[in-house]
Formats: C-alpha cells, structure tokens, sequence
C-alpha cells in the first residue's frame, strides 16, 4: 500500500509570453496541460505504471494568472480504485516581486493504469493517514459513482456511495 504523501507531487513555472493570451495572461488550455501533467506524475507515482487521463471533473478559472508570475501545481492521489484513481490538483500564483499568492484553481483528474497492451490493469490500493487524508478517500469515491452515473456507465442503484439527498436531486433532474 501507499500513501497520498508518496504521490505528492509539486511543480513551478514562470508564466512567459508564449503561455499567454491577448491579454497578457496564462492561456487556459497551457494550465490544463500543465495540471495534466502534474497529475499524471502523481499517478505513475502511486501505481508504478504507465497511466492515461481518462477524465478531467469541471475546471474553473478563478483568478487570471499574469505574465510574469510563478505558477505553482500542487498533485496527489486521493484514492486508488480498480484500475482507475482520482488525483486532486491545486494551482497556486505567486507575484514574485510582492510575494504574493493566491489558489486560482482546482481540479480532479482521473487515470487509468495501463499495460503493455494498452489494457487498464489493476493498481495497488491507497492508505489514507490522517483526518484529511480519509476525508478525501470517502469524496473520491462518492465522486467517482456520480462521474461514472453522468456517463451512463453505472445506474444510481448500483451506487453505494452517494448519499441520499444527492441521489434525490439528480434523480429530480432526470424527470425534467
Ligand atoms: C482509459 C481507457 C483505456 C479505458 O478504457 P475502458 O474501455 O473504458 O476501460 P474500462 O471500462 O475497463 O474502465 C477502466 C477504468 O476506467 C474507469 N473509467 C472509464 N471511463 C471513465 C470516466 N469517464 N470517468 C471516470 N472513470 C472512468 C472505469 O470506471 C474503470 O475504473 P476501475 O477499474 O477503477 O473501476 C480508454 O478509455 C482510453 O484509452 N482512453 C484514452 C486515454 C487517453 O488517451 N488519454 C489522454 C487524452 S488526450
């Protein structure tokens, strides 16, 4: 078994003119990559194994990031499944000058392990250590039912996970 700490992985850029857009800040998609990216390595990390992102939850922009500021990515595993694990992301920005820093975005990315055959393959299970840490291993996995419902590929009776008043709101949504 392994930890979340033994995943965690951190990793800094500056942002320069050819990651920006017209308006002088850190284009979407360049994060996106980076974010991509520093999950991955937390997710061949944990499983030892070539890993494929196979879904990225709702991304939100929350704070522009300046050319010229230090971009900081923070990964770790949250929990392992059977093949699958959740990885959670935090983007930090730095002025450097003023020293300032802010957390501009967040995320939950999910990989797949695969083998040499390009198949998923089972991974070796996490160890939540502390509060926080188990707190984040319950949400993945209610996390995971509600992804794998919205792709239609579980039905909410075969979740156990979700909580009741969730269930209940999707379920609402679904009738409209
Ligand atoms: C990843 C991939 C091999 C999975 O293939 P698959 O036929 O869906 O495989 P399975 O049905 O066995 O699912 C494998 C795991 O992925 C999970 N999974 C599949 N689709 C998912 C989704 N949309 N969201 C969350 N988990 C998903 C399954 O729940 C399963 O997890 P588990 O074993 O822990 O229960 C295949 O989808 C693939 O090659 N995708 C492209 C990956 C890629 O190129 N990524 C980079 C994008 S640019």
């Amino acid at each position: 078994m392994k930890t979340p700490s033994d995943s965690r992985n951190r990793m800094s850029e500056v942002v320069l003119p050819n990651d920006t857009n017209p308006y002088g800040t850190l284009f979407g998609g360049r994060l996106l990559s980076l974010m991509d990216k520093c999950a991955a390595i937390s997710a061949m990390r944990h499983t030892e194994m070539v890993c494929v992102t196979v879904a990225i939850d709702s991304v939100d922009f929350n704070s522009p990031i300046h050319l010229g500021e230090l971009v900081t990515i923070e990964s770790w595993v949250n929990r392992a499944f059977k093949t699958s694990l959740e990885v959670e992301v935090i983007v930090n920005a730095e002025n450097i000058l003023t020293q300032q820093k802010r957390q501009c975005n967040h995320a939950f990315f999910t990989f797949v392990a695969i083998n040499d055959q390009r198949q998923p393959t089972s991974i070796i299970p996490l160890n939540p250590e502390n509060e926080l840490e188990n707190q984040r291993f319950e949400k993945a996995a209610m996390r995971r039912e509600l992804r794998l419902y919205m792709k239609g590929r579980i039905s909410l009776e075969d979740t156990v996970h979700l909580k009741d008043d969730l269930i209940a709101e999707i379920s609402r949504k679904d009738l409209q």
